[in-house]
């Protein structure tokens, strides 16, 4: 694992907005896992700069999104297809229909998840991974006690979760209690993942991440297992790590024998 500690949430943003810059200037036609919540709102804003300036093209990528609420049309406002087209889609070059997100009101539940799993496969499988955590270590909506071999499927909410998200709800009672989400053996598929974390309230999922044991209790130390995942965070969600001298002089050392980009 390598653990990228910032200063703040802008420089975490930046961190990522580069790393995605290079890899698509480097080769334009990629398979993108894409993720929503608060966390990456940012990091889709300097995309869209970039884009803008002309830095960037996403003409050629394909994009899979990590989940969606059981129960939500595309169409409705606090449904992830929305959040991704208005913070995302509809100021870049990404052609539509080359966006997935699963499809959380779905009659068949199951077989939109099988469908979304062969989706991803026919793609060639994901190159890059993105990642947030929720304060209970979930990624994706893979809820603690989540097997780690997980593929897509059906999960049910935890009420801390539930809580988390009713602010992009009129009301605690609107966030639905499901959701549709890849699972953790499709994440661990992709070839790389970068995970953002910012904030206090990370801190304890992020140490229980990167430091704890392996345990379906905390789905997020999965990431333990991949070979090629980088955790970017800013110092509030670093702050319970043990070995966060450690982390900064290793990465010190990095930028010294690879300097970026
Ligand atoms: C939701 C999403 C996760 C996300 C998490 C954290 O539960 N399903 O993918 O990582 O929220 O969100 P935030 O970035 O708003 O803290």
């Amino acid at each position: 694992m390598r653990v990228v500690i910032l200063s703040d949430p802008a420089a975490v943003a930046q961190f990522a907005a580069d790393e995605l810059v290079v890899r698509l200037r480097r080769r334009p036609a990629q398979v993108l896992g894409l993720a929503t919540g608060g966390t990456p709102v940012e990091l889709y804003q300097r995309i869209i700069q970039a884009h803008r300036r002309g830095d960037v093209s996403l003409s050629q990528v394909t994009t899979f999104n990590l989940d969606e609420y059981v129960g939500l049309a595309p169409e409705h406002p606090a449904s992830y297809r929305s959040f991704m087209n208005a913070q995302l889609f509809d100021h870049v070059d990404v052609p539509r229909p080359n966006t997935h997100v699963p499809l959380g009101a779905a009659s068949d539940l199951a077989a939109e998840a099988c469908r979304y799993e062969g989706a991803i496969a026919q793609a060639g499988g994901i190159d890059w991974q993105l990642l947030g955590i929720g304060r209970d270590g979930h990624i994706a909506f893979n809820e603690p006690g989540s097997s780690l071999r997980s593929r897509t499927r059906v999960k049910t909410l935890t009420a801390q979760t539930r809580q988390d998200n009713a602010r992009f709800f009129a009301s605690l009672d609107d966030v639905p209690r499901s959701a549709l989400t890849m699972g953790i053996g499709t994440i661990l598929d992709a070839r790389s993942i970068l995970l953002m974390a910012t904030g206090e309230s990370k801190a304890a999922a992020i140490a229980a991440c990167v430091e704890g044991p392996i345990t379906a209790s905390v789905p997020a130390s999965a990431l333990q297992w991949h070979a090629a995942t980088t955790i970017v965070v800013d110092r509030a969600a670093a702050a319970q790590l043990h070995h966060a001298a450690y982390y900064l002089e290793a990465e010190a050392e990095r930028q010294r024998l690879v300097p970026s980009p």
